[in-house]
């Protein structure tokens, strides 16, 4: 059962983020928070916080800092960008079905990534 430390995980980053600023989220809030369990179920293991993630260490090493390596903490991640990778996979992330990911819950996902923030 390799899913349960995510979801420990997911859980933590979840009860973190509601005491922030997360009331202030514009747009269908349902959908956002929708695209935040998607995110937390299959992203967050290789684009979470902390060490021996993936895909933060190498954004980390493809931006250099001049964008953010959690995707979380990106502004520029368009739905259509967030599509495009998560169907097409890139480097050692693989693309994701829609047996896996619903066209629904990538639109979520896509509007969760790209949810404006104060
Ligand atoms: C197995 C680990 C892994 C998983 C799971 C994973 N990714 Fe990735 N992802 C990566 C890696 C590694 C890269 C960087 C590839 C590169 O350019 O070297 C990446 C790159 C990306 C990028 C491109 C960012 C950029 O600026 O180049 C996006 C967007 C992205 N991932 C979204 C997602 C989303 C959304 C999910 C969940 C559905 C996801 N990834 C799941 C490993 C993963």
């Amino acid at each position: 059962m390799k899913v349960l430390p995510c979801l420990a995980l997911g859980f933590a980053i979840a009860v973190r983020a509601t005491s922030g600023a997360w009331a202030a989220d514009s747009g269908p809030a349902g959908e956002v928070a929708k695209g935040k369990e998607v995110f937390q179920y299959w992203c967050v293991a290789c684009h979470g916080e902390g060490p021996m993630k993936p895909g933060t260490t190498a954004l980390q090493a493809k931006y250099n800092g001049k964008l953010p390596a959690r995707l979380e903490e990106r502004l520029d991640l368009t739905p259509e960008l967030t599509k495009f990778f998560v169907r097409n996979g890139v480097n050692v992330m693989p693309p994701f079905r829609k047996t896996e990911i619903s066209d629904a819950d990538l639109k979520a996902l896509g509007a969760y990534l790209a949810r404006s923030r104060p």
